[in-house]
């Protein structure tokens, strides 16, 4: 008796996959062949949003898709607001709506319907920067760079909700903010200087 080797096993596995596969699809092929040129053309939904970003008032008809993270960066070209992994994991793209901070990927855009929205764009004055800006330059708290504007957004509230009184207690509060570059330290530097400077974030 002749067994089969694992090769042919594979092949066999391989042609009867293929015949299923073909056996499922060709009628959808067919039909979109025989519909292609009746493809009526797709209609975004879109909905009206009036929401404040960095002090400016915005009145938009938005894609009800899209994320608060590609309106700011696509729509209203703040692309200082990053993204990375654009499911809530890597606080790149952190954003203050009302005060509190938020992962703008995860966040629909129109849901934030007369928000109050704070980006990187929004901290700084003409001729000042924020302190947590001043205070990630004294110490040298970014490399690339990638992750820099979510973990100043982060590092405000951090001090703000009362969640910077000891090193372990910055990290615990900043875990959520991903540094590829490995700047952790020097970050925690820099939140540990505003804290201590008591200047107003
Ligand atoms: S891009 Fe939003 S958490 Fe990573
Ligand atoms: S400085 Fe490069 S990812 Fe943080």
């Amino acid at each position: 008796m002749r067994t089969c080797t694992v090769d042919e096993g594979r092949r066999g596995f391989l042609k009867k996959s293929s015949a299923i596969a073909a056996l499922y699809l060709t009628p959808s092929i067919l039909v979109k062949a025989m519909s292609i040129d009746k493809v009526v053309p797709v209609t975004v939904a879109k909905e009206k949003l009036s929401l404040t970003i960095n002090g400016k008032a915005y009145n938009l008809q938005v894609d009800i898709r899209s994320s608060l993270l590609d309106l700011l960066r696509e729509e209203i070209g703040l692309t200082g607001t990053k993204k990375g992994c654009d499911m809530g994991q890597c606080g790149a793209c952190i954003v203050h709506v009302d005060g509190k901070r938020l992962n703008s990927c995860l966040s629909l855009a129109v849901d934030n319907q007369d928000a109050k929205v704070t980006t990187i764009e929004g901290l700084a004055t003409e001729k000042q920067l924020h302190p947590m800006q001043e205070a990630f330059i004294k110490h040298d708290s970014m490399q690339c760079g990638y992750c820099t504007s979510g973990q100043i957004m982060s590092a405000i509230t951090c001090i703000r909700g009362g969640h910077a009184n000891s090193r372990q207690e910055i990290k615990d509060y900043m875990e959520g903010n991903i540094c590829r570059c490995g700047a952790y330290q020097n970050i925690v530097d820099a939140i540990i200087d505003v804290k201590q400077s008591g200047k107003t974030v």
